[in-house]
């Protein structure tokens, strides 16, 4: 039996997608574990959390050692939990006896700057970190619309669209799924709001990319790809995510709704949509071997492509813990390939392991 470990920072995140993946690791053999990081008790090592029962079906209480493969679910945010767990994880990812089923990826601007000078980097929008308020103004000037963004955000948070007028400066963000808009009218005016809240956090800069379709709405597409049980990337599919009008975000979390890609597709004339295909492809076979180049391996990645109203497209998001709706909302029937492919993926890596070993000690019993 595997013991095969999910983390998540609270008890009922994901819920419905980690028990189906636990109801069916037993014709995997697989047993699956559920618990979050500060569960681990780091003096005996066991772990206080939840084993899945397969004779009832359920989750029962346990205390258990930390499961030898770990599938991370931690979302983390700015908050204390959030701030105890990280080390925790780090911790783990460093034991030579575990392993994880993805081993994430650095934030937006360490990305960035690792992927810049890659084939892919024409596709990047141009990130620079926000070191003061001067250069905000500097890139408005230069400019005229500019985007500031978390670099450690997610889920379209705090995300900031800044456009200068002649003297003027309009603002706009997204909050609680409502378009947020305001008109400062003058730069000390804009300073006084921009400050603090490039001091609360730490933000990178972007041009303003015209991401948005003929009725104003912003929109982008969300491609999952994933390791097969051979380990080989693949993709699950692909939607198109709509966000609200005269707003800035595609993000579900935001609001967004989502389309079918095919059907999108086939409303552009065909040489455009021929065009985006082929872009989208030779991204996609590029990208995931490129990010396992530059980091540690992974398991799952969610990409976000823009395309601008000139035609360009635009590489925006790389998520190494996707949802799974737009492709469960386009795509129903891959629910079941979805719910198989963290265990199916557990596996192969477990075997991998035992080759290597093998391999190991061939070579050193021939020596
Ligand atoms: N440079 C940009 N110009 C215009 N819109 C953008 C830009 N960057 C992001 N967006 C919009 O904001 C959304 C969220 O941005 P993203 O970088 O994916 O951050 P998050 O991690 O919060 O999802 C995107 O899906 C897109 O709709
Ligand atoms: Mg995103």
């Amino acid at each position: 039996m595997i013991a095969f470990g999910i983390m998540t920072l609270t008890p009922d995140s994901e819920a419905t997608y980690l028990t189906e993946i636990a109801r069916l690791a037993k014709k995997f053999d697989i047993e699956c574990f559920w618990f979050i990081p500060s569960q681990i008790n780091p003096y005996s090592q066991q772990v206080k959390g939840k084993r899945f029962d397969s004779l009832t079906n359920q989750w029962v209480d346990g205390d258990f050692p930390i499961p030898s493969v770990l599938y991370d679910r931690c979302f983390y945010g700015d908050d204390d939990h959030s701030k105890q767990c990280l080390p925790i994880v780090s911790w783990l990812k460093n034991r030579n006896d575990i392993t994880f089923l993805g081993y994430g990826l650095p934030n937006k601007l360490e990305l960035y700057e690792s992927l810049k000078d890659s084939i892919l980097s024409p596709y990047l929008p141009v990130s620079v970190f926000v070191s003061d308020s001067e250069m905000v103004f500097q890139e408005l000037e230069a400019r005229r619309k500019i985007v500031l963004k978390p670099i450690n955000g997610s889920q379209g948070h705090g995300i900031y669209y800044i456009k200068k007028n002649d003297n003027s400066f309009h603002v706009k963000t997204e909050k609680q799924k409502q378009i947020i808009s305001r008109i400062f009218p003058n730069k000390l005016k804009l300073l006084r709001w921009l400050k603090p809240l490039i001091q609360a956090k730490k933000y990178l800069l972007q041009p303003y990319l015209e991401l948005y379709d003929q009725s104003l709405q912003p929109f982008d597409i969300r491609i999952l790809l994933q390791k097969n049980e051979q380990g080989i990337w693949t993709e699950r599919g692909r939607g198109i995510r709509t966000g609200t009008m005269g707003g800035i975000l595609s993000n579900l979390s935001a609001g967004g709704i989502v389309k079918n890609f095919t059907e999108w597709a086939d409303t552009l004339p065909p040489t455009t949509a021929e065009y985006i295909r082929s872009e989208l492809n030779y991204i996609l076979n590029h990208l995931p071997l490129l990010l396992e180049s530059k980091f540690l391996p992974l398991f799952e990645i969610g990409v976000d492509i823009g395309i601008a109203k000139n035609g360009s497209i635009w590489i925006l998001d790389l998520n190494s813990k996707p949802g799974r709706k737009v492709i469960l909302q386009t795509a129903p029937e891959m629910k079941e390939t979805l719910i198989h492919a963290p265990l199916l993926y557990a596996k192969h890596l477990l075997g991998l392991e035992q080759q290597e070993r093998k391999s190991f000690y061939a070579k050193t019993l021939s020596h």
